[in-house]
């Protein structure tokens, strides 16, 4: 060890392997522990797992310099002076948090820390969790803290090692000190305050995402209404520093691994206080009324009726930068054409990475080639923001697919390289579009 600290994490998921990487990075001996022994075996030998810019290297360098190993054992973690748990807290059907995996970890933490070291929970929990988990730790002298994540995917490591803030719930001083020590933050940047209030700060930050990106596309519908345009509308508002540039690009809805989750889990736990979280259920509603709006302008403008027509889809990951499809909402627009009896070829520049059969259950026929996956369709749905398909040779395009209609849920393209191809263009809120 080199004057760093001894740090534990737990779940090496999207979460823990970016912490336990990053902290590994700044001088601390890390070990991360994992059940799922195929995963722990990969890391070992230095795979990345993940699709994250600048983690394999990060990985590597820190595995060789011996600062960072992975084990399924948590006696492993017996001598840690901060231990991150970082395992999967997936949302139920009625958007209440699965905290098992949680409290299984917690548990084993138990029998196996010595007393003074401190638990930080970096999962995504319920108000309260930590509190709760606190008062098992306080029987074995060990600290509870509560520091949610705010990565975005794609930009984890950087996000990680630039926060806008860090955030520290907890009310030991000490136990908050030695969490602000293991992130070497920039005290400018630390939030401290209660478990509570760091809790429901993570689903607070999130949702309003949500309801900023639901606002935009509720927006974009009103705009294509009064022949508006929403890049203008939105140039107008992101001016204005109280509002912000950010989150305010319309798209086929919202999705991956946190923002649904998010959401449903505020709302649900809202009413079980008795609050009407109503803005945050408003957004959910919009967001599902997105691949209908698609739907509905496909229908209007193509030449053939849906359930006969073949539609390429290009874009399957729930943004740009990534491979992961988890709550993707170019799948759920996929899937609900699919249902109409649409024929759907998709193309991904990921799509290597990507699950075959996640693809199959959303009605989508992978393609590696966005041309070929052109061929004869009667309209083409961008879906995510890859900026590659801006530079397609649209032309071409057009000569696998004549007249077809383009329909960018993102407004990435340049209609007019669109129109002067012989294609007909439909923006996301503007005039001529849905
Ligand atoms: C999000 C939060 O931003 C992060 O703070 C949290 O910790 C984890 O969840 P991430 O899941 O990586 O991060 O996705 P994000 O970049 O926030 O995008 C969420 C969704 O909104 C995507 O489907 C994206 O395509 C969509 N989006 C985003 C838009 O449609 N328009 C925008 O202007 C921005």
């Amino acid at each position: 060890m080199s004057g760093g600290l001894r740090i534990g994490v737990v779940g090496v998921g999207y979460v823990g392997l970016t912490t336990a990487v990053c902290l590994a990075g700044r001088d601390h001996d890390v070990v991360a522990v994992d059940i799922d022994e195929a995963k722990i075996a990969r890391l070992s030998a230095g795979v990345p797992i993940i699709d994250e810019a600048d983690l394999p290297d990060l990985l590597t360098r820190t595995i060789a310099a011996g600062r960072l190993t992975f084990r399924t054992d948590y006696e492993a973690l017996a001598d840690r002076d901060v231990v991150f748990v970082c395992v999967s807290t997936p949302s139920g059907p009625d958007g209440a948090a699965d905290l098992r995996a949680l409290d299984a970890a917690v548990t084993r933490l138990t029998q196996v820390l010595r007393a003074g070291a401190v638990v930080t929970i970096k999962s995504t929990v319920p108000v309260g969790t930590t509190r709760r988990v606190a008062k098992r730790l306080r029987a074995y002298g060990i600290g509870a803290v509560s520091s949610p994540e705010f990565l975005r995917e794609g930009r984890a490591i950087a996000d990680f090692t630039h926060p806008d803030r860090v955030v520290v719930g907890a009310d030991s001083d000490t136990d908050a000190a030695l969490v602000c020590a293991a992130y070497g933050a920039d005290p400018a940047t630390v939030l401290h305050m209660s478990p509570e209030s760091a809790e429901l700060a993570k689903y607070a930050s999130n949702a309003f995402l949500a309801v900023k990106l639901s606002y935009t596309n509720s927006l974009a519908q009103l705009c294509r209404r009064y022949g508006g345009d929403i890049g203008d509308v939105t140039a107008c508002m992101g001016a204005d520093a109280r509002i912000g540039p950010s989150f305010l690009q319309p798209g086929p809805g919202w999705g991956g691994s946190c923002l649904p989750k998010d959401t449903a889990a505020l709302v649900f736990s809202a009413q079980a206080q008795g609050v009407a979280m109503a803005e945050v259920e408003a957004a959910r509603t919009t967001n599902v009324a997105q691949p209908a709006r698609i739907e509905a302008a496909l229908r209007q403008s193509m030449t053939c009726p849906l359930r006969d027509a073949r539609i390429t889809v290009l874009g399957l990951t729930f943004k740009a930068a990534t491979s992961d499809t988890r709550d993707s909402p170019a799948l759920a627009v996929c899937a609900h054409l699919a249902a109409e009896g649409a024929a759907l070829y998709g193309y991904d520049p990921r799509l290597p990475a990507i699950d075959a059969t996640v693809l199959s259950s959303a009605g989508v026929t992978a393609v590696d080639d966005p041309y070929r996956a052109a061929k004869s369709a009667d309209a083409v749905v961008v879906l995510t923001e890859w900026p590659q398909f801006r530079d397609l040779d649209w032309a071409a395009i057009a000569e696998h697919a004549p007249g077809a209609v383009v329909a960018d849920t993102r407004n990435l393209l340049d209609p007019t390289t669109v129109e002067a191809a012989g294609l007909r263009y439909l923006g996301n809120g503007r005039a001529d579009g849905y």
